[in-house]
């Protein structure tokens, strides 16, 4: 560990902590703590208080991720398919990392989780906000035999993974919003990021990433479009450990491929069904400059979005769902 990865460990916990016990816990002068502290508000974005007589502390304490903690809650089988787990303190986009080493012979289960991402990436071209150690940012790479094809409906698997996984730590009111969005209460929640490169014919390398809203602090949401949600609130504050939920992504996320690989997406349309908030409702569609209007019939075996528009119901592959303009 560095003086400033000792810093934040030691401040983790959001108690106070005196600049004279800092400086002897990282063998530096008190101006030298001052200084790495001033450093880490600027690099990472982190509030810390400074009280005289009391010493530093963080705004909120922080659940730092330990690969130790979150291998030691992933059963032997899964373990078994994750071929690297890479945890980074600060990335541009865990996404744009392993879409990168997918250009070389990297495994299938290789894990990239962060604390922070400066340039954390969501569909649409949108920004995906991604404060430092709060929240969860993790990219799988999975190599795929078939070409492009044999890979429809794999974002809607993997909203499936995520919601359950919420399912199974207790949040209810889970739902899923066509391709993928995870929301609670109609608010969003977790996001998946699918990106693939390959030929035509395959093999497909596929880049799956997922965002947690975990807690994101009392400024961070400001510039985030839609509505949106994050564990804190929707526990009420219940304490919601990241390395769990990590750990749990990965052991859903290596099963799930795997299984995906051989079945496909067909198994899972009832179930997914089952999550769909907008099923049987009038919605729009926005795809590039195409606005299509009409009644939501369920998803199909490819993943596809059944529309009802006029009396005729029509397969969707792309775009975004909102029920706003929909009228
Ligand atoms: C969405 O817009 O719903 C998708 C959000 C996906 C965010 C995750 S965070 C980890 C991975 N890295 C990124 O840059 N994006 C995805």
């Amino acid at each position: 560990m560095d003086i400033r990865q000792k810093l934040i460990s030691k401040l983790a916990d959001g108690r106070f902590h005196s600049g004279e016990v800092l400086a002897g816990y990282c063998g530096i002068s008190r101006t030298a703590v001052w200084k790495h502290l001033a450093n880490i508000k600027t690099q990472f974005g982190l509030e810390i208080y400074s009280v005289k007589g009391k010493g530093y502390r963080f705004a909120v304490p922080l659940e730092l991720l330990d690969p130790n903690q979150i291998m030691s809650e992933i059963s032997a089988v899964a373990k078994a398919q994750l071929s690297v787990l890479e945890i980074k303190e600060q990335i541009d986009s865990t996404n744009s990392y392993l879409m990168t080493l997918a250009m070389d012979e990297i495994e299938s289960g290789h894990v990239c989780l962060a604390e922070q991402q400066t340039a954390g990436r969501g569909r649409q071209g949108r920004d995906w906000v991604s404060p430092y150690g709060n929240n969860i940012y993790l990219s799988i790479f999975w190599r795929f035999s078939s070409g492009l094809a044999g890979i429809s409906g794999l974002s809607l698997a993997v909203g499936l993974i995520v919601a359950k996984i919420l399912n199974q730590q207790g949040i209810e009111n889970i739902g899923l919003k066509w391709p993928n969005d995870v929301l609670w209460r109609d608010r969003k929640l977790a996001g998946v990021l699918i990106e693939v490169t390959g030929e035509q014919g395959g093999p497909s390398n596929v880049v799956v990433g997922i965002g947690i809203n975990s807690r994101m602090g009392d400024t961070h949401g400001e510039t985030i479009s839609q509505p949106w949600t994050d564990l804190a609130t929707v526990t009420k504050g219940r304490v919601v450990s990241r390395n769990l939920y990590a750990a749990r992504l990965i052991e859903g996320l290596v099963t799930g491929l795997d299984e995906f690989q051989t079945n496909g997406f067909a198994p899972l349309v009832e179930e997914w069904n089952r999550y769909d908030l907008h099923q049987g409702k009038r919605v729009e569609l926005l795809s590039g400059i195409r606005r299509v209007v009409g009644i939501h019939r369920g998803v199909e075996n490819s993943g596809a979005l059944l529309l009802d528009v006029d009396g005729t119901t029509k397969a969707y592959f792309g775009g975004e769902l909102s029920l706003r303009g929909a009228g």
